[in-house]
């Protein structure tokens, strides 16, 4: 297997363009909006979120886990600069390659250690489940981040409808396979399908998300339509786009990742500055849209809500 990275120097590149996003510093009107609605509910003490254009009020049932402080990464960044390599390794050749993805009809499998295994359409998930707005951090192993409004369903309720037995331990998460439509699984040297693997505790936690949108809109193929998985303190790798199957197992599964580069890529993959990849620092990052580099945040600054999950868990399992 030969030495495959996510390492990405494109940043570097675009620096102008960056400026020129960085500067003109307008929200859009949709954004403006649900934040002054977000605001007033959560001043008159009610966590109420917008689910952006969209007319639903999604009444929000836990702690505080959102970035609304933070202004949002311009949607024209998010969707055009991408991993997903089932396409390709290029992040701006993803949105073009990836207008052949057909995300409807799609079918999500749920199965395993499930006493009621279940296959679900995207409609059905999300009339059965509920479309919240989250917005989240996200944070690339590579070193660059972005705040995202995404429109999704809470993974935990799902695994709840198909009745999780006691030995499920680990959910296996599985995205699509097709070389004939996804180019970059022509190169047979990486182990396809991408797939990735959280503790069943981490799939049930509140924040996990199965994004179904973004930005009130649907999800573009190039972030991962119809449906990916949102785990916004861990790093992006193991946010998989365009989810196939998942399946509750006994057993920790090997992923994508850690079987390419075990050494570079973790299972666990919680975002942490004081562990450096073997080949950077992960103590800063760059937000899509900005110029200057930032701190990382523990957690990718979630740690409040999710570091007890790992207490008492080993520093080498926790990174
Ligand atoms: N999911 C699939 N199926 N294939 C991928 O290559 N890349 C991951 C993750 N999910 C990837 C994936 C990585 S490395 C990152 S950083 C995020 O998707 C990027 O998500 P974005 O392109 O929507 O920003």
């Amino acid at each position: 297997m030969p030495r495959i990275t996510l390492i990405n120097f494109s940043w570097l590149v675009p620096v102008n363009r960056l400026r020129a996003l960085a500067s003109d510093g307008i929200t859009p009107e949709w954004v403006y909006r649900s934040r002054r609605r977000f605001l007033a509910a959560a001043g008159a003490g009610a966590m109420t979120i917008v689910a952006g254009a969209a007319k639903a009020v999604a009444r929000y049932d836990g702690a505080p886990r959102l970035a609304m402080d933070e202004t949002l990464s311009p949607f024209e960044e998010v969707s055009s600069y991408n991993n997903f390599y089932e396409y390709s390794t290029d992040k701006k050749a993803i949105r073009q390659l990836a207008e052949n993805l057909r995300p409807y009809p799609w079918q999500v499998e749920v199965k395993g250690d499930v006493a009621n295994p279940r296959n679900f359409g995207v409609a059905e998930l999300k009339s059965l489940f509920g479309v919240e707005e989250r917005i989240y951090r996200l944070r690339c192993v590579e070193g660059w981040s972005a705040v995202i409004p995404w429109l999704g369903v809470p993974l935990g309720r799902v695994l709840g409808a198909c009745s999780p037995l006691a030995r499920a331990k680990y959910v296996r998460f599985v995205g699509p396979c097709d070389p004939s439509r996804f180019y970059g699984q022509r190169d047979r040297r990486l182990p396809w399908p991408y797939t990735e693997g959280l503790t069943i505790e981490e799939a049930t936690h509140p924040l996990t998300l199965l994004a179904t949108g973004m930005y009130g809109k649907t999800l573009p193929n190039q972030n991962g339509a119809p449906v990916r998985l949102v785990v916004p303190w861990k790093y992006g790798y193991k946010s998989l786009k365009s989810v196939v199957s998942i399946e509750l197992r006994a057993e920790r599964p090997e992923t994508f990742w850690t079987r390419v580069s075990p050494e570079e890529y973790s299972f666990s993959a919680n975002v942490d500055p004081d562990v450096p990849h073997p080949r950077w620092s992960q103590a800063r990052e760059i937000r899509l849209g900005e110029m200057r580099k930032r701190p990382t945040l523990p957690f990718n600054g979630y740690a409040p809500e999710v570091a007890h999950l790992y207490a008492g868990v080993a520093a080498t399992e926790r990174r």
